[in-house]
């Protein structure tokens, strides 16, 4: 098998700690809703899909080692789960899947056995999506020769139910023979792009080029560069855009060069109901993550932080959103709301 972050044997959750990549494969075992919480708080699991699916899980094992108070505990977990991270609305979209088919069981057998299904519904949904969302982007870029790309963080295998994201628009680019070059920006503070990314595509013998964040202007000045490719946390009604810091600078930077932008994610990513950007909760993370890397100083150890891991991309510097439902193409209210209604 392929890369993948999560395993699930029908009775236990495995996480690949991505805390410790490229260093160490190391799997760990959250035995119970609580462990799952604080595996997506502290990002041993990270990636807005894998996170919705951890979540499931996490509320599937809840159900399992339940006793007499099922129910208050199943409720206890749901909402443990929904505090561990804010942006990405797969956790939440998750999470009420979850929750419609608990409150529709009456046994605590009933609940054990159709909320495992329910999550491995949910982590086999994802997967298929992604291939689908493939194919749609690899139709709508039609390339003639192969291209070069340049993408954001990590929107893989790692992050995902399998295959990826707008890694897996490269990966079916590459399958197709029309791949020259992916550069993986590194993706500061937390490194998803270097760490993940280039370690995801290394493995697999994509033809992965790792660049520090700041050289993306450069690198899309020189012409060769068709498209910038990215994930997404969270889409609202009109067509903006949540993703990894860093991504806005990106669009602006596509948008100056005359690089297409696009933006490929499931449509459990999707929040109609939000209106804009600026409504979307955007998690900032402890200074340390700045400061320092495992505990070496890369900066005076007492001085201030503003560490926001997201940011928001308006939708008229995106040329267009893939989905596995479809794609809009210059997004805004009317086409969103023509494909969610
Ligand atoms: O903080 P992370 O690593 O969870 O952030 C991940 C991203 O921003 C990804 O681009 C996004 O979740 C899409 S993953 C398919």
């Amino acid at each position: 098998m392929g890369t993948v972050a999560l395993r699930w044997d029908g009775q236990s959750l495995a996480l690949l700690d991505q805390r410790l990549l490229p260093a160490e494969e190391r799997w760990m075992t959250a035995e119970g809703a609580a462990r799952v919480a604080q595996c997506i708080r502290d990002m041993v699991v990270r990636g807005a899909p894998a996170i919705g699916i951890s979540a499931a899980y996490g509320v599937a094992l809840a159900a399992r080692h339940a006793g007499a108070d099922w129910r208050g505990e199943i409720r206890h977990a749901l909402r443990a789960l929904a505090e561990s991270r804010p942006t990405a609305v797969n956790l939440f979209w998750a999470l009420q899947r979850m929750e419609r088919v608990f409150e529709a069981c009456a046994s605590r057998e009933e609940a054990v056995a159709r909320l495992a299904a329910e999550a491995e519904s949910i982590h086999r949904e994802d997967l298929q999506a992604n291939l689908t969302m493939a194919d749609q982007a690899l139709a709508v870029m039609a390339p003639e020769a192969p291209l070069e790309v340049l993408t954001h963080c990590n929107t893989g295998a790692l992050a995902t139910g399998g295959y990826g994201t707008a890694l897996g628009v490269v990966r079916r680019l590459h399958e197709a023979g029309k791949l020259a070059r992916v550069y993986a920006d590194e993706t500061r503070p937390w490194l998803q792009g270097s760490r993940l990314t280039a370690w995801e595509l290394a493995r697999d013998g994509l033809p992965v080029v790792l660049n520090a964040d700041g050289a993306a202007a450069s690198i899309l000045a020189r012409g060769q560069v068709s498209w910038v490719v990215v994930g997404a946390d969270r889409i609202t009604a009109n067509g903006d855009v949540a993703n990894k810091i860093g991504t806005y600078s990106l669009a602006v930077l596509a948008r100056h060069h005359g690089v297409r932008f696009m933006v490929v994610a499931p449509s459990s990513t999707v929040d109609m109901s939000l209106a804009r950007g600026s409504d979307i909760p955007i998690e900032e993370r402890e200074g340390s993550e700045v400061r320092e890397i495992r505990g070496m100083a890369l900066a005076p150890a007492d001085v201030p932080v503003y560490n926001p891991v997201f940011d928001v991309t308006p939708a008229h510097l995106i040329d267009v959103i893939v989905t596995e439902k479809g794609v809009v193409r210059q997004p805004g209210e009317a086409g969103m709301r023509a494909l969610f209604g």
